[in-house]
């Protein structure tokens, strides 16, 4: 496999590999306490919140001065409907490591204009200068936040159709029912997300073999969104061995 422009690090197991970045973020936010931090939901990132969660009930991981900005919410659905997004990140982390309301941003589903939205939300991104560390899952089809493949993409935090494949991995969400899960989502764009000072992917398990690969040897295109990420100059890529299969050191 040619050299990647992106740093990949492999790990023996999810575990692992969610342990090891949670110790890394606590020994950040420990020299640094005062840092945005972009979030994003999913499978991938759950072990890792239950790790800073853990770190932080034994007084290992302090939030207090955090804020933080979430990639993405589904269109339709306000807060505190359980399927939302915000609602997961309660659950998972924010309940978790004392996160307050105070601290959090997040897209409203349930805003009476998206457009309007959306621009609040790259308006509050930039009155908080920008964010200091980008977390990132990876679809199977290449997306990131709900940045699917397509002729172009779009630069701004900006109102988007689900892709069919996309609408059913996030089926769990909603009781296993896929035609309740919403058609559309508000999500970060693309260049909210490269400009971002530091970007960590996490990905894990055999399903996303073929996307990291594209990932991280592809042609940059619109059809793998994440293939954009080749151009920053701060991404940690972080695999697990089922994950990094194609990858050979
Ligand atoms: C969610 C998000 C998505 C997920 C991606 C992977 O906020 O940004 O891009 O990261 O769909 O999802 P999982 O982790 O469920 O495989």
């Amino acid at each position: 496999m040619p050299d990647s422009y992106l740093k990949v690090t492999i790990f023996r197991d999810e575990r692992t590999l969610a342990r090891s970045l949670a110790e890394r973020l606590a020994s950040d936010l420990a020299l640094q306490p005062r840092q945005v931090l972009g979030l994003a939901t999913g499978r991938t990132p759950v072990r890792l919140y239950h790790e800073l969660g853990t770190l932080h009930a034994h007084g290992r991981a302090d939030f207090s001065q955090v804020v933080t900005f979430n990639l993405d919410e589904f269109w339709g659905l306000p807060p505190d409907d359980p399927g939302s997004y915000r609602s997961f990140m309660d659950v998972h982390l924010f309940n978790r490591v004392g996160i307050t309301p105070e601290q959090v941003n997040f897209l409203r589903g349930d805003a009476d204009d998206a457009d309007a939205e959306c621009e609040r939300y790259d308006r509050a991104i930039a009155s908080a200068d920008g964010i200091d560390l980008q977390l990132l899952g990876i679809g199977t089809n290449g997306h990131i936040g709900f940045n699917e493949p397509s002729r172009e993409l779009a630069a701004r935090t900006h109102r988007v159709r689900l892709k069919e494949s996309t609408r059913r991995s996030n089926a769990a969400l909603f009781g296993g029912d896929v035609s309740r899960v919403p058609t559309e989502a508000l999500s970060m764009g693309m260049g909210s997300i490269l400009r971002a000072r530091r970007i960590v992917l996490i990905a894990t398990g055999k399903s996303k073999a073929r996307c990291v690969e594209r990932l991280l040897t592809g042609p940059i295109t619109t059809k793998l969104p994440a293939s954009f990420l080749q151009l920053h100059s701060a991404v940690e890529v972080m695999l697990d061995t089922a994950a990094g299969e194609f990858v050979h050191s």
